[in-house]
């Protein structure tokens, strides 16, 4: 494990005990992130575990090395990487690792690197310049790489996804049929591949999106040895409860089972978000309340990106030892930025009592939230204390309440 950053010189807890009640004891001026790495290799566990193909991870949404490393000894063998600095950290932390470049636009002198220096053989695309830079880059002397695994990214509908990641990226259906013919001349293997959206409700989106795949493959009657149905698999935060990570599966296996592939195809997926959003919260100080607005000392260009930008919410909590018994009152927050926009609309529900020196812990904070942050305007602390107690929310716990999977913690 790398060493973690210690303002406080706590050391690790080894009893199980420590959680943010403890940190806000020791009254940090700057925000300190609370790291759980049991909660990390738990979903690990169960993605290898229970989905029925292989899960790569999706290095953008948390790229610590500690994690990395955690997931890893989880059982996650390979990895979605999507820019040459995420090839360079993954090669370094992880050597026996297999890397699969998953962005469909790729500078050319980043695919050799990738190719010729980091072993990478996996990569995805959704035009023809793009495949014919993937060859170009990979070729040496005049020969042409004959080890490349290909993957076509289709586009598919994001609407039950709760952040959209459709119109950027993903081949048109015009597109598709010369596309997938000529990617199949270029690989060793060929692969169809798609994103529904981050935070995907429904799974739906992934039978939509394999029917999307079926006809892409009737179209272009080409052999397809690589399904892979992307990220999208959804956390649980605030007035977003998901239903069992298990029905995703079994949806995903029903409508990879229907594809006309080969019994040797294989099934991948790219959970970025429900690999590491229980891996990460946040303790943060009050340092001033005006009416409802809670000015904190972390926000919208720190850990808060999302929760500013997108009005994410996240679960928090209150961290005194005795408990406030004040009735909860509906609270915005403030960054400590000396700017407008380092605002988050919440609303976050608290203690009415809440106020200037109280700390709070913001929970859920493991994906898109460690990996965004800044140090803009000289804010931005990279504390960290290894904890122990549950995340505030999780979709992996096993005594699930019959009205939802959802256990809070
Ligand atoms: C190609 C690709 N795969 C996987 C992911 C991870 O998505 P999620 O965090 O929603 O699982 C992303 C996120 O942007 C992506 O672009």
């Amino acid at each position: 494990m790398h060493k973690h950053h210690r303002p406080l010189g706590l050391a690790t807890s080894q009893s199980g005990a420590r959680g943010g009640v403890e940190i806000a004891k020791l009254r940090p001026v700057q925000p300190v992130t609370l790291l759980r790495p049991h909660a990390a290799r738990r979903a690990a566990r169960f993605f290898v575990e229970k989905f029925p193909g292989r899960s790569l991870y999706a290095v953008k949404a948390n790229p610590s090395p500690d994690l990395l490393q955690i997931l890893w000894d989880g059982g996650i063998t390979h990895y979605d990487v999507a820019s040459i600095g995420e090839v360079r950290l993954v090669s370094e932390v992880l050597p026996g690792a297999v890397q699969c470049f998953m962005h469909p636009v790729k500078a050319e002198e980043v695919i050799a690197e990738a190719y010729f220096e980091h072993d990478v053989r996996t990569f995805s695309l959704d035009t023809m310049e793009e495949l014919e830079k993937i060859v170009r880059a990979t070729s040496k002397d005049g020969v042409v790489a004959s080890d490349l695994n290909l993957l076509v990214r289709i586009r598919v509908d994001n609407q039950h996804a709760k952040l959209s990641l459709g119109a950027k990226f993903g081949a048109s259906e015009a597109d598709i049929k010369p596309l997938l013919i000529a990617a199949r001349q270029a690989a060793d293997a060929l692969g169809i591949c798609f994103h529904v959206g981050s935070q995907a409700m429904s799974p739906a989106a992934y039978a939509e999106a394999l029917a999307r795949v079926r006809d892409a493959i009737v179209l272009a009657a080409v052999t397809v040895d690589i399904v892979d149905v992307g990220g999208g698999f959804p956390s649980v935060y605030p007035g977003m409860e998901p239903p069992e990570l298990e029905t995703y599966f079994s949806v995903i296996h029903a409508g990879f089972e229907a594809l006309p592939v080969s019994y040797s195809s294989e099934l991948w997926c790219e959970p970025g978000r429900a690999l590491c959003a229980e891996y990460a919260s946040l303790v943060v100080r009050v340092e001033k309340r005006r009416g409802d607005e809670l000015y904190i000392n972390d926000g919208a260009y720190g850990t808060l990106f999302d929760a500013a930008h997108i009005g994410w919410r996240y679960p928090v909590r209150l961290l005194r030892e005795a408990e406030s018994l004040v009735r909860s009152a509906d609270f915005s927050f403030y960054g400590p930025t000396c700017d407008d926009l380092d605002r988050m609309a919440g609303p976050f529900a608290l203690p009415g009592d809440v106020g200037a020196g109280d700390y709070l812990e913001i929970g859920m904070l493991g994906a898109y939230g460690c990996a965004m942050r800044t140090g803009f305007n000289g804010f931005g602390s990279v504390a960290s204390e290894i904890v122990e107690d549950e995340p505030m929310a999780s979709l992996y716990g096993t005594s699930a309440p019959a009205r939802t999977n959802v256990v809070t913690l």
